[in-house]
């Protein structure tokens, strides 16, 4: 068979197979190969490499590559403008070069470096709309010879492809992740209810810093509203059309959730079947939203840290630098100044981190929302029960009042939705909520008394507090004790309670 069928018969085979990869295969990374490999077969090539441009650096970075050095050349990237593939991206044209030494447009230092003895090269851009997002290259032809203008048209045949197949898995990569997190938006309403002094004095902060690029510290007790604040500010960010990318630092121990931010390429470790986008890279052009913060191990802290000086990582395994435009926001619970002083977290991170710092107020500096909180809860669970004016007594508002919310907003909001489940569905009483009153029946019960004296102390202690819990009635608080109503009546007359609750039966 003459060379020249041979060739075109496995072309059409070929880009057969190449053109069901594009519609069949989503790993993008997979796909370029399979499309690099057959490519570099078609053509007879020694080697040939893919790269992507980025433009905000204007530097050309190795993502797929075959040839015997095809893992070497993965550490370098290209400037754009500089040798044949940097020519090839910034004018956006083809380019094939029988013999390079004779060209001065060749940038030699590569192929000096992992010693591969370059001759021949053909080089296309590949481009998605009329702009350039990388270019594909081929080099040295097998058996000496020098490629042809018709490898170099065959060759624009598989930079096209790959820009096809490109366009494709990031649509496919887009459409999953903005389907994962609509799925996680939908759980949000990122209302902050308060009309205290202190949580709008920290929701003008947070609107105010929501325009810069600025990382942001979120601090506060546990379930004071740390995760809804940095949803809102990135809501009201100019970044707001991409979703918000979070990540539970404490959820994962240190391998995974290194693998989660960062990602890894195939092969990385056992396991690592096919390459996997960690979070930061999920995160371009949006915010990642890094929670508990504090937890995060001392290495993994010097990792961060490195990717937030130098705006570039590398996936697990890989070796191609990615550089990411992000903005970042982190939380925690714990006082993390203590932290920095015990040695548990690094200063430096923290100064990195907190450029813009927000302290959440916790619920007992600000018992004023207590009611307007209570109000928003009672709506939002008795629309998902059917139920209409369902009301709250004035005795079950006071409890909510002189509680201390120790759990704060996520605690209260359990409480309403305890009670909404649990009530009759018209009013919510005291007993409904599964709170207690902060006082403890047995605290302060002194030395000097007898054991019967103490006794009839804490009992009454113990009545006086579940009265109040039931806002007085007596039958109700008489069965959540456990004892007969005409029993509980007599300890009320012989203790004198009746004058402590004030409400009849
Ligand atoms: N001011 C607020 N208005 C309305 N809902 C709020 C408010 N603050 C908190 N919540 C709600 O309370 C719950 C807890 O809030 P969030 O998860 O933001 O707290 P957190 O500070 O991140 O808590 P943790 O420290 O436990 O992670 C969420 O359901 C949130 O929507
Ligand atoms: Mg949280």
């Amino acid at each position: 068979m003459n060379p020249v069928t041979e060739k075109k018969e496995l072309s059409i085979d070929h880009l057969k197979d190449i053109s069901s990869w594009v519609s069949s295969v989503h790993d993008l990374n997979q796909l370029l190969e399979l499309i690099l490999e057959s490519g570099t077969r078609i053509m007879r090539a020694k080697a040939s490499s893919l790269l992507f441009l980025d433009l905000k650096k204007k530097k050309l970075y190795f993502k797929v590559a075959t040839g015997l050095k095809k893992d070497e050349i993965k550490q370098f990237e290209i400037k754009l403008g500089q040798g044949i593939a940097g020519y090839v991206a910034e004018t956006g044209e083809p380019l094939l070069i029988g013999d390079v030494a004779k060209d001065k447009r060749w940038y030699r230092t590569i192929s000096d470096k992992i010693g591969f003895k370059t001759r021949s090269i053909v080089c296309a851009p590949m481009k998605v709309g009329g702009e350039v997002i990388g270019v594909i290259e081929f080099i040295n032809k097998a058996e000496g010879e020098n490629f042809q203008q018709s490898d170099l048209e065959l060759l624009t045949v598989f930079a096209d492809l790959a820009a096809l197949a490109i366009v494709n898995a990031r649509k496919f990569q887009l459409v999953e992740r903005e389907n994962k997190d609509l799925k996680q938006e939908l759980h949000f309403n990122h209302e902050i209810i308060g009309k205290s002094q202190s949580i709008r004095s920290v929701v003008a902060d947070a609107l105010q810093v929501a325009d810069s690029q600025a990382s942001t510290l979120i601090l506060g007790e546990s379930g004071t509203g740390k995760e809804l604040m940095a949803r809102l500010i990135h809501q009201a960010s100019p970044r707001k059309e991409r979703h918000l990318v979070t990540l539970n630092c404490a959820a994962l121990p240190e391998t995974l959730l290194e693998d989660e931010l960062f990602g890894h390429e195939k092969g990385a470790f056992t396991g690592a079947t096919g390459q996997k986008i960690g979070k930061f890279e999920l995160a371009d052009e949006s915010t990642i939203f890094l929670d508990e913060i504090a937890e995060m191990s001392q290495t993994m802290q010097a990792k961060l840290l490195r990717v937030l000086q130098d705006g570039v990582f590398y996936r697990v395994g890989g070796n191609v630098p990615i550089s990411v435009d992000i903005r970042v926001m982190a939380a925690t619970n714990q006082n993390i100044v203590e932290e920095i002083k015990n040695g548990n977290f690094r200063k430096d991170l923290y100064y990195r981190l907190n450029v813009v710092e927000i302290h959440m107020p916790p619920l007992r500096e600000r018992k004023e929302d207590i009611a307007l909180l209570t109000r928003h809860f009672v709506d939002l669970f008795q629309a998902g029960k059917g139920y209409a004016n369902l009301t709250i007594s004035r005795e079950a508002m006071d409890k909510m009042m002189q509680y201390d919310w120790p759990g704060n907003v996520r605690e209260l909001k359990n409480a309403i939705e305890r009670a909404v489940v649990m009530g009759n569905g018209k009013e919510i009483f005291p007993e409904d909520l599964p709170i207690l009153y902060a006082e403890m029946p047995v605290k302060d019960i002194p030395v000097g008394m007898t054991l019967q004296e103490a006794v009839d102390e804490f009992k009454k202690r113990f009545i006086v507090a579940n009265l109040k819990n039931t806002g007085g009635n007596q039958s109700k608080a008489a069965t959540i004790m456990g004892i007969q109503r005409t029993y509980l009546s007599r300890l009320v007359s012989k203790y004198g309670i009746k004058k402590l609750i004030g409400r009849p039966d």
